[in-house]
Parts: C-alpha cells; structure tokens; sequence
C-alpha cells in the first residue's frame, strides 16, 4: 500500500504499516495517500463504504473487517416547510456513524497483528470499535465517563470487551486511557488517522447518491469533529481527483452549553480557548477539549462553512420533531436538526443542504424518556 504517515507538528513521516497513533513527538498523524475513484467499478459493486476501495489505505481485501456497512440512505425530509436531505447514519450496525472510521481502523488493526487495544468514547466511539474488534477476534478495553447510557454501556460489555466507567468529565476518561495507552496500542477515534480515512467514506456516498454532485451545504454536529473531519477530507480527496469541482461549505454544528470551537472561530482564536461548560443532552458532542480542535477550525474555514451553536430547548423540540416524523435518533443526533433549522432561517430555498442523524435512538431510550415526559402522557 503506498502512502505514509505524516506528523502535522514536526513533519516525520513513517511507513504506514508503522503501529503508531501519533508521532514520537506526539504530534497529530495525518494520511498521504492518493485516493482513486473509477465510477463506473464503484457503481457495479455491493452498497457498502467498501465501494470505493481504491480510496481506503487498507492493504490485501482478506484483512478488511466489515458487517456490510454503509451506503445509509440519503433521504428528503421537510424541516420547517423546506426540503433538507439527512444522511441515515444511525441505521448502522452498532448504530452510529462510527462504524465507518471502526471497520477501517480496526481492519488496519488486523493487518498490523495486533491483539489488543484501548479507546475511550462517550459511548457511541466504544460501542463501534468494541463490536469491530469482536468480529476481529481483537481483545479491546474500552474507557467511558461516568454516566454514560446504560444502552451503551451494555452494548460494549455484550460484544465482550473490557468496561471502565471514569469518575469525573469526558476529559478524565482522555486522561486515564492515555495513561493505558503508553503500554497498549490506542485505537482512537480521535488520535488514530485511520479512523478518518472510514468517516471520510460520507462524503463519498453523499455526491454519489446525489449523481456525483457535491451539495451546497453540509451540516454536521462537532465535539471531536471525527465526521467533520472525514467529511472535509472525503470532498478534498474528490476534488483532487477530478470527480466533483468543489468541496460544499461545512457548517459545524456544537451545543451552546459545551462549543469551544464555536468560540475559536467567532472570535478568530489561534488556539482553542478553555472554556465553561455545562451539561448538556447531547453529550457525544461534549467535547471541551478537541485533540484536532485546530484542524477542524481550518478545515470548516477552508470549506467557506461556519460555526453555529443550539441551545437544550432547540435540541430538545427538534429530538421530539424527528421522533413524531418516524426518526428514532438519539438526543446528540438532535443538536444536528437544531442545527439545520437554526440555518434554515436564513438561506435561499435554492440550496442543497444535506445533514445526517448520527447516532440510534434505541441506545439512549431510557434518557429519552426522562427528558420528554410530556410526550409519553
Ligand atoms: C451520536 C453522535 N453524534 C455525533 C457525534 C460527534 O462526533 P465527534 O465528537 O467526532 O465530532 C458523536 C460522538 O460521539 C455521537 O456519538
Ligand atoms: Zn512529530
């Protein structure tokens, strides 16, 4: 496989078949890699994100780990009068949108021999590279807040990787498993640039579904911005290659409560500034100090996109929206649809908007309940 890992601090560069998730100076790793797409091999092949092989720095096809994911529909629902398309991202196997950037990574894992690893999500992350590493037959211990939904947190013992429940913020449990990670290998979502090279797979599947064509907009909720991220590489990567002419304008979507990179870009910070927070309902995306902060401000000011924040209300009415629409989303995927109604207010009607529903509400049932009783009356 040609392509190399490269330290966006201080420009080292490693084979890709080296077993690091970050530099020796501990820098951020990033992918040099030439993506190629042949559209027509691409649409005679299964539905799955494996369609665009060619552009996924995986090695021999015996190594991929896959459950035939991907390829989510792209559907046109009606927000408040005006036609927006949502990217059914919760309808994958472990039910989010992880299980992009885990079949890659963790297939990563498997061509690299390696048996054991440690991750820490708020949950969702966990589930995904848990369920990949049971397929893969890889031991896996996986690190999450205190307080994380007994859905999840079921789901990763079930699959049979090893639970640690960390008293304190999402940013203690970061904390503890780097720790670990100085002994076991760290399949990151956050750390790990394989990771992106599977998100990535979203923008491809959005311009194919919509005839090869980029949309205007693309709305995405951001803590780690590991969707914002692989989107922003996924459109570059068509454009380098010829296939679309522009890369869509990406406006990051983050919860008022908890939006450091909110702040950074209304304010033109350099760095990602330390910020309050509070709780929040959509704690996937709280997130107070984003590893690829920096990265993710770049890349939404490069798109021409923006930053903009939701408040619990907005959440909370746009969670019971899409549920009375027929959409089971968990509360994080809500901050999204906030989101969009929040831009609706103020673009031509012309524009093709597309957003996702990251994440299944049937993980985050019991939170559900709790915060919209007066929907259950
Ligand atoms: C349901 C859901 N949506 C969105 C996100 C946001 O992802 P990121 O933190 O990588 O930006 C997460 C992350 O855990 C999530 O679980
Ligand atoms: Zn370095």
């Amino acid at each position: 496989m040609e392509g190399e890992l490269v330290c966006e601090a201080c420009g080292a560069r490693y084979s890709l078949d080296a077993s690091l998730w970050r530099c020796e100076c501990e820098g951020l790793l990033d992918i040099e890699f030439e993506s190629r797409f042949d559209l027509e091999r691409i649409g005679a092949r299964p539905r799955t994100m494996w369609r665009y092989r060619e552009a996924i720095p995986i090695g021999d096809d015996p190594q991929i780990v896959s459950f035939g994911e991907g390829f989510t529909p792209l559907t046109r629902i009606d927000i408040d009068g005006k036609q927006v398309w949502f990217k059914q991202d919760h309808l994958f196997p472990s039910g989010s949108y992880k299980d992009r950037g885990a079949s890659v990574l963790v297939s990563k894992l498997k061509e690299l021999g390696i048996s054991r690893v440690v991750e820490d999500s708020s949950g969702n992350a966990g589930a995904s590279i848990a369920a990949y590493c049971a397929k893969a037959g890889i031991g896996c211990h996986i690190l999450v807040p205190e307080g994380t939904s007994a859905g999840k947190l079921t789901q990763v013992r079930l699959y049979g990787a090893e639970l640690t429940e960390v008293p304190g913020s999402r940013e203690d449990t970061a904390r503890a498993t780097l720790q670990e990670a100085a002994a076991t290998y760290y399949a990151s979502h956050v750390w790990n640039p394989f990771f992106f090279h599977g998100t990535k797979t979203f923008a491809f599947e959005v311009c194919e579904q919509l005839g090869w064509r980029p949309p205007d907009t693309v709305l995405v909720p951001v803590g780690n911005g590991t969707l914002l991220l692989g989107a922003y590489l996924g459109f570059t990567e068509l454009l380098r290659a010829g296939v679309i002419e522009r890369v869509p304008r990406l406006v990051a979507v983050q919860a008022e409560n908890c939006a450091p990179l909110y702040r950074a870009f209304t304010e033109s910070l350099e760095e990602i500034p330390s910020i309050e927070t509070s709780e929040t309902l959509a704690d996937g995306i709280a997130i107070a100090e984003p590893v690829r902060g920096r990265q993710i401000v770049r890349a939404v000011l490069d798109s021409g996109g923006s930053f903009l924040t939701v408040s619990e209300t907005e959440m909370l009415e746009s969670l019971a929206m899409m549920c009375a629409k027929g959409f089971y989303i968990e509360p994080t995927s809500a901050a999204a649809v906030a989101g969009v109604r929040r831009y609706l207010g103020h673009v031509d009607d012309q524009e093709t908007i597309v957003s996702v529903l990251t994440g299944h509400g049937l993980k985050a049932t019991e939170k559900m309940a709790k915060v919209m009783p007066q929907m259950l009356e």
